[in-house]
């Protein structure tokens, strides 16, 4: 059995609620992996070490459909549900539960230009920072550590409108103007490989 449909039969829709009112959050890891270290056959990206005060943004995000409600986001309809399911409560507990995952750096899967990439990049350190380390303060996330098809995936969700096309997303709406600005998928790719030599 595929791990998406393993993903399906464990967690159809309608499976949700009964298992969101349990204390335990590992079927998180069906879909993010173990120890949520990412699961690229089925597009759900690494969380593990993930800010805290990001994963809340964006639970608000997805719970608010300005992420993961655009029929042409396949990905963003599989983890819409399950941050819809979930009270404030159970959110800070699956935030405990997350933060106990041990990160491990993950395999990189994106090549590109990293010159050009690193020229690219000078735009984005005013805000995920230097080293793509983060910035609390301007709600933008680290970069660097993080599983690299999926920064391209959003970068390109930005770009098309999936993502950040919500006038009351004030955040998503910064970093969809800003993904605008690399133009062609090669421009996305070359990027994301400078990030990744930020680790
Ligand atoms: C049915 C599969 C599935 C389950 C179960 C699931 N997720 Fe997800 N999740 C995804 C996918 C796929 C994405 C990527 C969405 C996208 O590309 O926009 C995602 C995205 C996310 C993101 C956004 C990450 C980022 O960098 O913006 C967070 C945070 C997250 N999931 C946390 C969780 C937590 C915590 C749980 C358990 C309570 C959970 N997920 C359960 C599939 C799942
Ligand atoms: C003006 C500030 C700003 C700039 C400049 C900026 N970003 Fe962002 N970025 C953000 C914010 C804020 C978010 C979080 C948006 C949200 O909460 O949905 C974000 C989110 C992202 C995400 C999604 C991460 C995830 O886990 O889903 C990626 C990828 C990203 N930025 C890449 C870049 C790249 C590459 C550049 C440079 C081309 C850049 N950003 C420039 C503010 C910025």
């Amino acid at each position: 059995m595929s791990m998406r449909s393993t993903a399906v039969a464990l967690l159809s829709i309608s499976a949700l609620p009964a298992v969101g009112a349990q204390t335990s959050f590992e079927y998180c890891t069906v879909c993010h992996g173990a120890n949520g270290n990412g699961n690229v056959a089925i597009h759900a990206p690494k969380i593990a070490g993930i800010e805290p005060w990001y994963l809340k943004n964006q639970f608000a995000a997805f719970r608010a459909g300005w992420r993961g409600a655009h029929a042409d986001d396949a990905p963003g309809n599989e983890m819409r549900p399950v941050a819809a399911i979930l009270t404030d409560a159970e959110i800070e507990r699956a935030l405990g539960y997350v933060a106990s995952f041990s990160p491990r750096s993950p395999a990189i899967t994106v090549s590109g230009d990293v010159a050009h990439g690193k020229e690219l990049y000078s735009a984005c350190a005013a805000c995920h920072g230097a080293a793509a380390q983060g910035n609390a303060a301007l709600h933008a996330p680290a970069l660097s550590g993080r599983t690299d098809w999926y920064l391209v995936t959003q970068l390109r969700n930005y770009r098309a409108g999936l993502r950040g096309a919500n006038a009351a997303d004030s955040n998503g709406q910064q970093m969809r103007a800003m993904a605008a600005t690399l133009t062609d998928d090669a421009a996305l790719n070359d990027v994301v490989a400078y990030i990744n030599t930020l680790r």
